[in-house]
């Protein structure tokens, strides 16, 4: 009896993973080690979590490693993390998105209704919603205007997943993660970058400022993808972000007042893959799953300015 986390050498799959270890879960960790970003980093994390986990490596795509997983772990419960999360990526790579995105998602999804496990977490995104002034953000919009592939792909996963519940009963939650940061993030988001950018009195390369983004810090985020673990619920989708949208500006900001410099910002246009806003409305998972975001953005800056000072012994 295991639990499968794909993706778990990346941020998110790796926390979520020591968390389950601590509190006394199986975890079965299956990641292809991709080079996105600097694949030491992916190592590192791994050997954070020293032996008590069983780590394949290899690709979600691969349905016979991935039915030799389910088989030899006896998993039972899936969260599938795993896949190709940049949006700026996506947008010239259009193809591998919907590769591993979509048809790897449901590889995980058929393989998961054939070893009938108990419940498969999908990782999904706020980005589904596109560009809408509807805010915040509710489950009961119909987001079918993605504005990339990276957002199309997604969506296209969490479709899936209501006809693998349709057909087979697998229980299936699809949450939408906003804006997940914090110490030893993914070094392509905004968090890390402006840091690096600060530190090294480089220029940050700035879209239209007033953007706002819905920054969920990571513990937050995987108290939550705990608890979605723990309630198979049927079919359901359930945004999961902190739920107070900040300007870019505002963002750099904070971080020029912690770190005590001044950024030099250097404005490039909007690509038409950025919407506007980014705003969760996290009643649902308030509801269903006891989410209780407690980390405010400057706290969370704050955590991971500190994480990074000690890395680099600054
Ligand atoms: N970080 C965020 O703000 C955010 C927001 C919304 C959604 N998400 C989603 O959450 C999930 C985790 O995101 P993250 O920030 O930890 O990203 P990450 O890139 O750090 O982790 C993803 C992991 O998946 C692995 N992977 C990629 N393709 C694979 C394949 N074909 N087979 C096996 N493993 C593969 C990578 O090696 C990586 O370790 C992703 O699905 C992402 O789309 C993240």
């Amino acid at each position: 009896m295991a639990i499968l986390i794909t993706g778990g050498a990346g941020f998110i799959g790796n926390n979520l993973a020591a968390s389950l270890l601590k509190r006394g879960e199986s975890v079965v960790i299956l990641d292809n080690f991709d080079d996105y970003y600097d694949v030491a980093i992916k190592r590192a994390n791994i050997a954070a979590l020293g032996d008590a986990t069983a780590v394949v490596e290899g690709d979600i795509r691969n349905s016979a490693l991935v039915d030799r997983i389910f088989q030899e772990h006896k998993i039972t419960r899936v969260a599938h993390l795993a896949g190709l999360a940049g949006v700026r990526y996506s947008v010239e790579n259009g193809p591998l998105y919907a590769d591993v995105n979509t048809h790897g998602s449901v590889v995980m999804m058929d393989a998961a209704r054939r070893y009938n496990v108990e419940n498969f977490i999908q990782a999904s995104t706020s980005s589904v919603y596109g560009q809408t002034d509807r805010v915040p953000f509710v489950e009961e919009d119909a987001p079918d205007q993605p504005l990339a592939p990276y957002p199309a792909s997604k969506r296209s996963a969490e479709l899936y997943g209501y006809s693998y519940n349709n057909l087979f009963g697998l229980n299936f939650t699809a949450l939408r993660f906003f804006n997940v940061y914090g110490p030893n993030g993914r070094p392509d988001m905004m968090p890390l970058k402006v840091i690096e950018a600060l530190v090294h009195d480089k220029p940050i390369t700035l879209y239209d400022g007033e953007l706002r983004r819905d920054w969920t810090y990571i513990d937050d985020l995987v108290n939550g993808v705990v608890a979605a673990l723990e309630r198979p619920n049927g079919y359901q989708i359930i945004n999961m972000g902190y739920g107070s949208p900040v300007s870019l500006n505002d963002f750099i900001h904070t971080y020029e007042t912690l770190i005590g410099k001044t950024a030099i910002r250097q404005s490039v246009p909007t690509p038409a893959s950025e919407p506007r806003i980014l705003y969760c409305n996290n009643s649902r998972a308030r509801e269903r799953l006891g989410f209780d975001p407690k980390v405010p953005l400057e706290e969370g800056l704050k955590r991971t300015w500190m994480w990074y000072k000690s890395c680099h012994n600054l």
